[in-house]
């Protein structure tokens, strides 16, 4: 069963067409580099570019797969959350697809299609449940009970910031560029992780929550205190800047990962869980995923990550994928049908 899947919840036009909910015949992104300049997703912007660069994404994907909009079987669309603005040009574009060819269309939540982001180019037998699933993105940090590939909890989530928000803060305010993430990845492997004492918010004993603002406010106490005192300013290309900005990097780094092992630790035995999945854009960390995979290893549990980076971030496939799993437990949900969105649908 071919699925035809649209992503556009934030700030890249996704689409892709997956086979059986996990071989991904093409997979399309086209990403939105106008909002670098203002240090974060302008929604005005991004929902102008899904309108303008979402047919040339699906006549790049039905040319990967050598397919033709006839020859899919469904149509699947990320009915939210996400910008309002932004949900609505795929949506709308999908419903009319929908529409024109007479495919019935499956709205797809967009965690649960990071959550199952897992089973691309793998097959689903393979996983044993129950697994904890932990979905790091710019606007979610939440850990999931999964018991079966539709049956998730949610066991905590961010109170404030979530973690790939605070690495693009992290970014701004040390001058580097959008989105923060992999940048600051690169500088922390050249710095100092003991460096700075940031905070690691634990939020009381058993909390499965997390809270990011306490780290970026201390980010912010620090690159401020530098600047003021003159061994910091942005853009200079000093040793003693670079060493600054590494080290910043680093700790803060360290800091969100010794915040995500101890949560995820905090679990394993509560749920007797069998495996953890890394999942969102954040998951694409090495740092956060090797130290992950450490504790898995201690606790002979199984430990995934999407199986490429482009699984990891905003993508299509994982909206085929998520698509499929709804299909097989209620085939009702395909209907030649208006997709509406909802900025807060929630797993
Ligand atoms: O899942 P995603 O593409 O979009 C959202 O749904 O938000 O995630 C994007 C987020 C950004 O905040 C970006 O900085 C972060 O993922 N990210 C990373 C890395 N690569 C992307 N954060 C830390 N380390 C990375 N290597
Ligand atoms: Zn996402």
């Amino acid at each position: 069963m071919k699925i035809l899947a649209f992503e556009t919840s934030c700030d890249d036009t996704a689409v892709a067409i997956v086979e059986n909910g996990t071989d991904v015949l093409a997979n399309v992104r086209v990403s939105q580099v106008e909002h670098s300049k203002w240090g974060g997703v302008v929604p005005e912007i991004a929902a102008r570019l899904h309108a303008e660069n979402w047919r040339g994404a699906l006549e790049k994907c039905l040319a990967e797969a050598s397919l033709t909009v006839e020859d899919v079987d469904y149509i699947a669309v990320t009915a939210g959350p996400g910008l309002q603005t932004s949900l609505l040009t795929g949506t709308t574009a999908a419903s009319f697809l929908s529409q024109f060819f007479h495919k019935k269309i499956i709205p797809v939540q967009h965690i649960r299609g990071h959550i199952n982001s897992i089973i691309l180019d793998r097959t689903v037998e393979e996983i044993k449940y129950p697994v904890l699933v932990l979905t790091v993105s710019g606007g979610h940090t939440d850990m999931f009970l999964q018991t079966s590939t539709t049956e998730i909890e949610k066991l905590g989530g961010t109170l404030d910031d979530a973690a790939g928000e605070a690495f693009d803060k992290c970014a701004k305010m040390l001058g580097l560029g959008y989105p923060g993430g992999p940048i600051v990845s690169k500088e922390a492997e050249k710095g100092d992780r003991k460096k700075f004492p940031f905070p690691r918010p634990l939020l009381g004993k058993e909390s499965l929550d997390f809270s990011f603002s306490g780290i970026k406010a201390a980010v912010y106490r620090t690159v401020e205190a530098a600047k003021e005192s003159g061994s910091f300013s942005i853009g200079s290309d000093s040793s003693s800047n670079s060493n600054f900005i590494a080290d910043v990097c680093a700790s803060f780094e360290q800091a969100a990962v010794d915040v995500f092992v101890k949560k995820v630790s905090r679990t394993l035995v509560r749920f007797q869980i069998k495996a953890v999945h890394f999942t969102g854009g954040v998951s694409a960390n090495t740092a956060i995923r090797g130290a992950l995979q450490e504790v898995c290893e201690k606790n002979k549990i199984e430990f995934r990550v999407p199986e490429r980076f482009s699984y990891c971030t905003d993508n299509a496939a994982m909206i085929g994928a998520e698509a499929f799993l709804q299909y097989q437990k209620n085939p009702e949900i395909a209907q030649i049908q208006f997709i509406d969105c909802d900025s807060r649908l929630s797993v």
